[in-house]
Protein backbone atom coordinates (compact mmCIF):
# COMPACT_ATOMS: atom_id res chain seq x y z
CA UNK A 1 0.00 0.00 0.00
CA UNK A 2 1.29 3.58 -0.88
CA UNK A 3 2.48 5.60 1.92
CA UNK A 4 1.78 9.22 2.01
CA UNK A 5 4.73 11.00 3.81
CA UNK A 6 3.43 14.58 5.68
CA UNK A 7 5.40 17.13 7.31
CA UNK A 8 3.58 19.82 8.93
CA UNK A 9 4.49 23.89 10.30
CA UNK A 10 4.63 24.44 13.44
CA UNK A 11 1.66 24.06 15.85
CA UNK A 12 -0.31 27.31 16.02
CA UNK A 13 -0.42 27.21 19.66
CA UNK A 14 3.07 26.95 20.21
CA UNK A 15 3.86 29.55 17.45
CA UNK A 16 1.81 32.40 18.91
CA UNK A 17 3.18 31.75 22.43
CA UNK A 18 7.60 31.88 20.98
CA UNK A 19 6.35 34.77 19.15
CA UNK A 20 4.82 36.55 22.33
CA UNK A 21 7.67 35.11 25.37
CA UNK A 22 10.47 35.81 22.86
CA UNK A 23 9.44 39.58 22.82
CA UNK A 24 9.06 39.53 26.83
CA UNK A 25 12.42 38.00 27.49
CA UNK A 26 16.14 40.33 27.25
CA UNK A 27 18.12 38.88 24.67
CA UNK A 28 18.24 36.42 21.32
CA UNK A 29 15.79 33.76 20.87
CA UNK A 30 15.60 31.54 18.06
CA UNK A 31 12.12 30.32 16.13
CA UNK A 32 12.32 27.12 14.34
CA UNK A 33 9.49 26.07 12.12
CA UNK A 34 7.28 29.17 13.33
CA UNK A 35 3.93 28.59 11.67
CA UNK A 36 3.88 31.17 8.87
CA UNK A 37 -0.17 31.34 8.46
CA UNK A 38 -2.18 34.76 8.37
CA UNK A 39 -2.81 34.15 12.58
CA UNK A 40 0.21 33.71 13.99
CA UNK A 41 2.07 36.33 11.48
CA UNK A 42 -0.39 38.74 13.04
CA UNK A 43 0.67 38.20 16.46
CA UNK A 44 4.54 38.21 15.56
CA UNK A 45 3.80 41.59 14.03
CA UNK A 46 1.68 43.12 17.03
CA UNK A 47 5.03 41.63 19.46
CA UNK A 48 7.38 44.10 16.93
CA UNK A 49 5.58 46.80 18.78
CA UNK A 50 7.89 46.07 21.79
CA UNK A 51 10.39 47.16 20.19
CA UNK A 52 12.24 43.67 19.03
CA UNK A 53 14.44 43.13 16.09
CA UNK A 54 13.84 40.29 13.98
CA UNK A 55 16.62 38.41 12.02
CA UNK A 56 15.84 36.66 9.26
CA UNK A 57 13.44 35.17 7.27
CA UNK A 58 10.55 35.18 8.98
CA UNK A 59 8.50 33.11 5.83
CA UNK A 60 11.24 30.65 6.06
CA UNK A 61 9.19 29.94 9.72
CA UNK A 62 13.32 29.81 11.31
CA UNK A 63 14.40 33.44 12.52
CA UNK A 64 15.96 34.97 15.54
CA UNK A 65 14.17 37.43 17.75
CA UNK A 66 16.73 39.87 19.33
CA UNK A 67 14.86 41.30 22.16
CA UNK A 68 15.23 44.15 24.97
CA UNK A 69 13.13 42.20 27.64
CA UNK A 70 10.14 43.76 28.58
CA UNK A 71 11.25 46.31 31.21
CA UNK A 72 13.27 47.98 28.70
CA UNK A 73 11.45 47.78 26.24
CA UNK A 74 8.99 49.95 28.04
CA UNK A 75 11.69 52.39 29.63
CA UNK A 76 12.87 53.15 25.32
CA UNK A 77 9.17 53.46 24.20
CA UNK A 78 7.50 55.30 26.52
CA UNK A 79 3.64 55.20 26.67
CA UNK A 80 3.21 52.08 23.90
CA UNK A 81 0.21 53.27 22.00
CA UNK A 82 -1.04 51.02 18.66
CA UNK A 83 -3.45 48.95 17.32
CA UNK A 84 -3.21 45.65 16.89
CA UNK A 85 -5.47 43.72 13.94
CA UNK A 86 -5.25 40.11 15.30
CA UNK A 87 -7.53 39.43 11.96
CA UNK A 88 -9.34 35.67 12.67
CA UNK A 89 -7.17 34.77 16.23
CA UNK A 90 -9.25 34.26 19.37
CA UNK A 91 -5.51 33.16 20.93
CA UNK A 92 -3.65 36.08 19.27
CA UNK A 93 -6.06 38.37 20.89
CA UNK A 94 -7.28 37.06 23.95
CA UNK A 95 -3.53 36.45 24.88
CA UNK A 96 -2.36 40.01 23.74
CA UNK A 97 -5.55 41.39 25.58
CA UNK A 98 -4.11 39.53 29.05
CA UNK A 99 -0.56 41.02 28.33
CA UNK A 100 -1.50 44.64 27.14
CA UNK A 101 -3.52 45.24 30.28
CA UNK A 102 -0.77 44.60 32.70
CA UNK A 103 1.82 46.62 31.04
CA UNK A 104 1.52 50.27 32.60
CA UNK A 105 1.22 52.90 30.20
CA UNK A 106 0.73 50.83 27.02
CA UNK A 107 -3.06 51.79 25.45
CA UNK A 108 -3.83 49.61 22.67
CA UNK A 109 -6.81 48.72 20.90
CA UNK A 110 -6.74 45.28 19.84
CA UNK A 111 -9.62 44.32 17.05
CA UNK A 112 -9.68 41.43 14.32
CA UNK A 113 -11.84 40.44 11.47
CA UNK A 114 -15.67 40.15 10.99
CA UNK A 115 -15.61 36.84 13.01
CA UNK A 116 -13.69 37.66 15.77
CA UNK A 117 -15.51 40.41 16.39
CA UNK A 118 -18.57 37.93 17.18
CA UNK A 119 -16.80 36.29 19.73
CA UNK A 120 -17.18 36.93 23.19
CA UNK A 121 -13.77 38.48 25.18
CA UNK A 122 -15.63 39.36 28.64
CA UNK A 123 -14.02 35.92 29.91
CA UNK A 124 -10.29 37.53 29.63
CA UNK A 125 -11.56 41.24 30.54
CA UNK A 126 -14.09 40.32 33.61
CA UNK A 127 -11.61 38.37 35.75
CA UNK A 128 -8.60 41.05 35.06
CA UNK A 129 -11.15 43.83 35.66
CA UNK A 130 -11.10 42.48 39.04
CA UNK A 131 -7.24 42.72 39.53
CA UNK A 132 -7.41 46.64 38.18
CA UNK A 133 -6.74 46.38 34.29
CA UNK A 134 -9.22 48.25 32.30
CA UNK A 135 -10.97 47.30 29.11
CA UNK A 136 -13.18 49.60 27.23
CA UNK A 137 -15.53 48.22 26.07
CA UNK A 138 -15.38 44.75 27.78
CA UNK A 139 -16.91 41.89 25.64
CA UNK A 140 -16.54 42.85 21.94
CA UNK A 141 -13.45 44.08 20.12
CA UNK A 142 -12.31 46.19 19.29
CA UNK A 143 -11.49 46.73 22.68
CA UNK A 144 -9.43 49.49 24.12
CA UNK A 145 -6.72 48.25 26.81
CA UNK A 146 -5.51 50.43 29.18
CA UNK A 147 -2.15 48.70 30.74
CA UNK A 148 -2.29 49.10 34.33
CA UNK A 149 0.09 48.16 37.37
CA UNK A 150 -2.55 45.12 38.56
CA UNK A 151 -3.17 44.28 41.66
CA UNK A 152 -2.06 39.72 42.03
CA UNK A 153 -4.07 38.14 40.31
CA UNK A 154 -6.38 35.16 41.85
CA UNK A 155 -8.93 33.45 39.39
CA UNK A 156 -11.16 29.99 39.62
CA UNK A 157 -10.76 29.18 35.62
CA UNK A 158 -14.15 27.19 34.98
CA UNK A 159 -14.32 27.04 31.29
CA UNK A 160 -11.42 24.75 31.04
CA UNK A 161 -10.51 27.23 28.57
CA UNK A 162 -6.60 28.19 27.85
CA UNK A 163 -7.26 31.34 26.25
CA UNK A 164 -8.30 32.44 29.38
CA UNK A 165 -5.36 30.83 31.87
CA UNK A 166 -2.97 32.21 29.42
CA UNK A 167 -3.94 35.60 29.23
CA UNK A 168 -3.76 36.04 32.98
CA UNK A 169 -0.26 34.39 33.39
CA UNK A 170 0.91 36.97 30.80
CA UNK A 171 -1.04 39.86 32.72
CA UNK A 172 0.69 39.01 35.59
CA UNK A 173 4.32 38.57 33.99
CA UNK A 174 3.72 42.17 32.48
CA UNK A 175 2.81 43.45 35.45
CA UNK A 176 5.49 41.86 37.58
CA UNK A 177 2.86 40.45 40.32
CA UNK A 178 1.85 37.08 41.49
CA UNK A 179 -0.64 34.59 40.24
CA UNK A 180 -2.73 32.24 42.04
CA UNK A 181 -5.56 30.19 39.49
CA UNK A 182 -7.66 27.27 40.17
CA UNK A 183 -7.64 25.44 36.45
CA UNK A 184 -10.81 23.35 37.54
CA UNK A 185 -11.00 22.25 34.21
CA UNK A 186 -7.87 21.28 32.89
CA UNK A 187 -6.82 22.85 29.38
CA UNK A 188 -3.76 22.87 26.97
CA UNK A 189 -0.63 23.80 28.85
CA UNK A 190 1.51 24.93 26.60
CA UNK A 191 2.10 28.58 28.30
CA UNK A 192 3.17 26.39 31.31
CA UNK A 193 5.47 24.16 29.74
CA UNK A 194 6.94 27.12 27.33
CA UNK A 195 7.67 29.25 29.87
CA UNK A 196 9.15 26.63 32.40
CA UNK A 197 10.79 25.59 29.56
CA UNK A 198 11.86 29.23 29.57
CA UNK A 199 13.30 29.27 33.22
CA UNK A 200 10.37 30.66 34.73
CA UNK A 201 9.12 29.75 38.21
CA UNK A 202 5.78 28.54 37.82
CA UNK A 203 4.04 25.82 39.91
CA UNK A 204 1.50 23.45 39.12
CA UNK A 205 -0.31 21.11 41.54
CA UNK A 206 -3.10 18.28 41.57
CA UNK A 207 -5.85 20.24 43.07
CA UNK A 208 -7.43 18.45 46.06
CA UNK A 209 -11.50 17.82 46.32
CA UNK A 210 -11.06 18.92 50.40
CA UNK A 211 -9.08 19.56 53.42
CA UNK A 212 -11.77 15.73 54.55
CA UNK A 213 -10.69 13.44 51.68
CA UNK A 214 -7.94 14.65 49.67
CA UNK A 215 -9.27 12.85 46.56
CA UNK A 216 -7.74 14.86 43.38
CA UNK A 217 -10.11 16.38 41.27
CA UNK A 218 -8.60 16.44 38.09
CA UNK A 219 -7.94 20.26 38.20
CA UNK A 220 -4.68 22.02 39.45
CA UNK A 221 -3.49 24.90 41.22
CA UNK A 222 -1.63 27.30 39.33
CA UNK A 223 0.64 29.72 41.08
CA UNK A 224 4.09 32.33 40.00
CA UNK A 225 5.84 34.65 42.11
CA UNK A 226 8.01 37.73 40.57
CA UNK A 227 10.30 38.13 39.33
CA UNK A 228 9.84 37.07 36.39
CA UNK A 229 13.30 36.09 33.96
CA UNK A 230 12.37 34.70 30.97
CA UNK A 231 15.43 33.18 29.09
CA UNK A 232 16.48 33.42 25.84
CA UNK A 233 16.20 30.08 24.48
CA UNK A 234 15.52 28.34 20.92
CA UNK A 235 11.84 27.07 20.34
CA UNK A 236 11.72 24.17 18.14
CA UNK A 237 8.22 23.93 17.48
CA UNK A 238 6.41 20.79 16.78
CA UNK A 239 4.31 20.46 13.49
CA UNK A 240 0.76 21.23 13.90
CA UNK A 241 -1.57 18.45 15.63
CA UNK A 242 -4.34 20.21 15.07
CA UNK A 243 -3.55 20.42 11.16
CA UNK A 244 -2.55 16.97 11.61
CA UNK A 245 -6.22 15.77 12.23
CA UNK A 246 -7.27 16.34 9.06
CA UNK A 247 -4.78 14.16 7.50
CA UNK A 248 -4.89 11.57 10.12
CA UNK A 249 -8.23 10.87 9.08
CA UNK A 250 -8.20 10.84 5.86
CA UNK A 251 -5.63 7.94 6.37
CA UNK A 252 -8.15 6.20 8.00
CA UNK A 253 -10.91 6.73 5.77
CA UNK A 254 -9.38 6.36 3.14
CA UNK A 255 -9.18 2.48 1.65
CA UNK A 256 -5.99 2.91 -0.45
CA UNK A 257 -3.25 4.80 1.20
CA UNK A 258 -1.26 4.75 4.52
CA UNK A 259 -0.81 8.41 6.24
CA UNK A 260 3.10 9.34 7.68
CA UNK A 261 3.10 12.45 10.23
CA UNK A 262 6.76 13.24 10.84
CA UNK A 263 7.40 15.48 13.90
CA UNK A 264 4.46 16.32 15.10
CA UNK A 265 3.05 17.59 18.64
CA UNK A 266 1.98 14.99 21.00
CA UNK A 267 0.94 17.07 23.97
CA UNK A 268 -1.84 14.85 25.62
CA UNK A 269 -4.51 18.06 25.86
CA UNK A 270 -3.88 17.74 22.19
CA UNK A 271 -3.59 14.65 20.58
CA UNK A 272 -6.46 12.89 23.11
CA UNK A 273 -8.39 12.68 19.34
CA UNK A 274 -5.91 10.36 18.11
CA UNK A 275 -6.57 8.38 21.15
CA UNK A 276 -10.12 8.78 20.38
CA UNK A 277 -9.82 7.46 16.89
CA UNK A 278 -7.99 4.41 18.41
CA UNK A 279 -11.21 3.77 20.30
CA UNK A 280 -12.91 3.86 17.11
CA UNK A 281 -10.75 0.85 15.65
CA UNK A 282 -8.50 3.61 13.85
CA UNK A 283 -4.91 1.75 13.04
CA UNK A 284 -2.94 4.28 14.47
CA UNK A 285 0.62 4.07 15.53
CA UNK A 286 2.35 6.67 17.70
CA UNK A 287 5.86 7.04 17.76
CA UNK A 288 7.51 9.51 20.43
CA UNK A 289 10.70 11.34 20.13
CA UNK A 290 12.75 13.62 22.77
CA UNK A 291 10.96 16.50 23.96
CA UNK A 292 11.58 20.00 22.16
CA UNK A 293 11.43 23.37 23.69
CA UNK A 294 8.98 21.71 26.75
CA UNK A 295 6.97 19.39 24.36
CA UNK A 296 6.21 16.21 23.65
CA UNK A 297 6.48 15.24 20.23
CA UNK A 298 7.07 12.65 17.44
CA UNK A 299 5.09 10.32 14.53
CA UNK A 300 1.97 9.32 14.02
CA UNK A 301 0.97 6.16 11.47
CA UNK A 302 -2.22 5.89 10.18
CA UNK A 303 -3.80 3.17 8.16
CA UNK A 304 -7.11 2.72 6.37
CA UNK A 305 -9.84 1.47 8.79
CA UNK A 306 -12.94 0.47 9.90
CA UNK A 307 -14.50 2.63 11.94
CA UNK A 308 -17.21 2.45 14.48
CA UNK A 309 -19.26 4.93 16.18
CA UNK A 310 -18.72 6.58 19.87
CA UNK A 311 -19.92 8.61 22.45
CA UNK A 312 -17.70 10.71 23.46
CA UNK A 313 -17.06 11.88 27.29
CA UNK A 314 -17.57 15.84 28.26
CA UNK A 315 -14.47 15.50 30.05
CA UNK A 316 -12.86 14.71 26.74
CA UNK A 317 -13.52 17.37 25.23
CA UNK A 318 -11.20 20.67 25.85
CA UNK A 319 -8.58 18.36 24.57
CA UNK A 320 -10.63 17.76 21.82
CA UNK A 321 -11.73 21.03 21.30
CA UNK A 322 -10.30 22.21 17.81
CA UNK A 323 -10.96 18.66 16.44
CA UNK A 324 -14.53 18.14 16.49
CA UNK A 325 -15.51 19.12 13.85
CA UNK A 326 -13.43 16.69 11.65
CA UNK A 327 -13.98 14.41 14.39
CA UNK A 328 -17.37 14.52 13.22
CA UNK A 329 -16.52 13.53 9.21
CA UNK A 330 -14.78 10.55 10.90
CA UNK A 331 -18.27 9.81 12.65
CA UNK A 332 -20.24 10.23 9.79
CA UNK A 333 -18.16 7.29 7.95
CA UNK A 334 -18.47 4.89 11.29
CA UNK A 335 -20.73 2.36 12.02
CA UNK A 336 -23.45 3.00 14.46
CA UNK A 337 -23.90 5.89 16.59
CA UNK A 338 -21.39 8.67 16.93
CA UNK A 339 -22.23 11.63 19.36
CA UNK A 340 -20.52 14.42 21.79
CA UNK A 341 -22.35 15.97 24.45
CA UNK A 342 -20.37 19.16 26.83
CA UNK A 343 -19.26 21.04 24.32
CA UNK A 344 -20.93 24.38 24.58
CA UNK A 345 -17.71 26.01 23.65
CA UNK A 346 -17.31 24.46 20.42
CA UNK A 347 -20.48 27.45 19.97
CA UNK A 348 -17.93 30.27 20.17
CA UNK A 349 -14.89 29.32 17.98
CA UNK A 350 -14.05 30.84 14.94
CA UNK A 351 -17.93 30.04 14.08
CA UNK A 352 -20.33 28.85 16.12
CA UNK A 353 -19.11 24.78 14.94
CA UNK A 354 -22.35 22.86 16.29
CA UNK A 355 -24.79 24.98 14.41
CA UNK A 356 -22.47 24.95 11.14
CA UNK A 357 -21.52 21.15 11.45
CA UNK A 358 -25.40 20.13 11.43
CA UNK A 359 -26.59 22.56 8.77
CA UNK A 360 -23.94 21.94 6.32
CA UNK A 361 -24.28 17.77 6.60
CA UNK A 362 -27.96 18.39 6.75
CA UNK A 363 -27.75 19.93 3.77
CA UNK A 364 -26.08 16.93 2.45
CA UNK A 365 -29.25 14.80 3.50
CA UNK A 366 -27.20 13.38 6.71
CA UNK A 367 -29.47 13.45 9.75
CA UNK A 368 -28.41 14.94 12.74
CA UNK A 369 -29.41 16.21 16.01
CA UNK A 370 -28.17 19.05 17.19
CA UNK A 371 -28.12 19.58 21.27
CA UNK A 372 -27.13 22.73 22.55
CA UNK A 373 -23.59 21.62 23.77
CA UNK A 374 -23.45 18.85 21.20
CA UNK A 375 -24.52 16.77 18.19
CA UNK A 376 -25.60 12.85 17.28
CA UNK A 377 -25.75 11.08 14.35
CA UNK A 378 -25.82 7.82 12.85
CA UNK A 379 -22.79 6.88 10.83
CA UNK A 380 -22.30 5.02 7.88
CA UNK A 381 -18.80 3.50 6.40
CA UNK A 382 -20.59 2.97 2.97
CA UNK A 383 -21.68 6.94 3.36
CA UNK A 384 -21.79 8.81 -0.22
CA UNK A 385 -23.27 11.35 -2.53
CA UNK A 386 -25.54 10.63 -5.03
CA UNK A 387 -26.39 12.74 -7.87
CA UNK A 388 -28.77 14.52 -6.56
CA UNK A 389 -26.95 16.14 -3.47
CA UNK A 390 -22.77 15.62 -5.05
CA UNK A 391 -22.93 19.00 -6.32
CA UNK A 392 -24.18 20.81 -3.11
CA UNK A 393 -22.93 24.09 -1.21
CA UNK A 394 -20.97 23.77 1.95
CA UNK A 395 -20.87 27.49 4.00
CA UNK A 396 -17.52 27.94 5.89
CA UNK A 397 -19.11 30.41 8.32
CA UNK A 398 -16.20 31.83 8.05
CA UNK A 399 -14.68 29.43 9.72
CA UNK A 400 -11.30 27.55 8.06
CA UNK A 401 -11.92 23.93 10.29
CA UNK A 402 -15.71 24.35 8.91
CA UNK A 403 -13.79 24.46 5.42
CA UNK A 404 -11.18 21.95 5.51
CA UNK A 405 -13.18 19.02 7.40
CA UNK A 406 -15.76 19.40 4.43
CA UNK A 407 -12.77 18.72 1.82
CA UNK A 408 -11.56 15.70 3.88
CA UNK A 409 -14.90 14.31 3.19
CA UNK A 410 -15.14 15.01 -0.02
CA UNK A 411 -11.76 13.76 -0.85
CA UNK A 412 -12.78 10.20 1.32
CA UNK A 413 -15.26 9.70 -1.13
CA UNK A 414 -13.45 10.24 -4.21
CA UNK A 415 -10.71 8.22 -2.89
CA UNK A 416 -13.09 5.08 -2.43
CA UNK A 417 -14.72 6.02 -5.86
CA UNK A 418 -17.62 7.82 -5.11
CA UNK A 419 -18.60 11.19 -6.64
CA UNK A 420 -18.91 14.46 -5.22
CA UNK A 421 -18.42 17.70 -6.87
CA UNK A 422 -18.91 20.12 -3.73
CA UNK A 423 -18.88 23.68 -3.80
CA UNK A 424 -17.21 24.47 -0.35
CA UNK A 425 -17.64 28.25 -0.09
CA UNK A 426 -14.65 30.62 1.79
CA UNK A 427 -11.51 28.25 0.56
CA UNK A 428 -9.58 31.49 1.53
CA UNK A 429 -10.30 30.81 5.70
CA UNK A 430 -7.87 28.07 5.60
CA UNK A 431 -4.64 30.37 5.15
CA UNK A 432 -5.38 31.70 8.80
CA UNK A 433 -4.08 28.37 10.09
CA UNK A 434 -3.39 25.68 7.39
CA UNK A 435 -1.50 27.97 4.51
CA UNK A 436 -0.31 24.50 2.77
CA UNK A 437 -3.60 22.46 2.76
CA UNK A 438 -4.52 22.10 -0.23
CA UNK A 439 -0.89 21.28 -1.29
CA UNK A 440 -1.21 18.66 0.96
CA UNK A 441 -4.64 17.57 -0.27
CA UNK A 442 -3.56 17.64 -3.63
CA UNK A 443 -0.87 14.44 -3.20
CA UNK A 444 -4.01 12.50 -2.58
CA UNK A 445 -5.22 11.17 -5.63
C1 LIG B 1 -5.97 27.75 22.09
C2 LIG B 1 -6.92 27.38 22.98
C3 LIG B 1 -8.24 26.85 22.60
C4 LIG B 1 -8.32 26.52 21.11
C5 LIG B 1 -7.64 27.53 20.25
C6 LIG B 1 -6.19 27.67 20.63
C7 LIG B 1 -4.67 28.23 22.59
O1 LIG B 1 -9.23 27.82 22.92
O2 LIG B 1 -9.65 26.35 20.71
O3 LIG B 1 -7.71 27.14 18.88
O4 LIG B 1 -3.67 28.25 21.83
O5 LIG B 1 -4.59 28.58 23.77
P1 LIG B 1 -9.86 27.90 24.41
O6 LIG B 1 -8.74 27.73 25.34
O7 LIG B 1 -10.48 29.24 24.54
O8 LIG B 1 -10.87 26.79 24.46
Amino acid sequence: METITLEFKGDKSLSHRSAIFSALGRGTFEIKNFLTAEDTINTLNAMKNLGVRIEGDVKSGSFKVHSQGLANAMKNIGQLKFTADLGNSGTGSRLLMGLFSGLPDAEVIITGDESLKKRPMGRISKPLTAAGAVFEPLDKLPITVYGRKLLPIMHVENLGSAQVKSALILAAIASGVSLRMEEQIPSRDHTENMLQFCGVNLTKENLDVSEGTGDKTGGFLIEMEPPYDIKPVAFDIWGDISSASFFIILGLLNQKKKVHIKNVLLNPYRDKFVHILKKMGGQIEIIEKEERCGERGGDIIASPSQLHGIEISPSDVPAIIDELPVLTIAGLFSKGKFSYRGAGELRHKESDRISAMVKNLTGLGVSVEEFSDGLSLDGNPDFSLTSSNSEGIIQSHLDHRIVMSFEILQKAILLNGGISNLTIDGKEWVATSFPDFYDKLDLFE
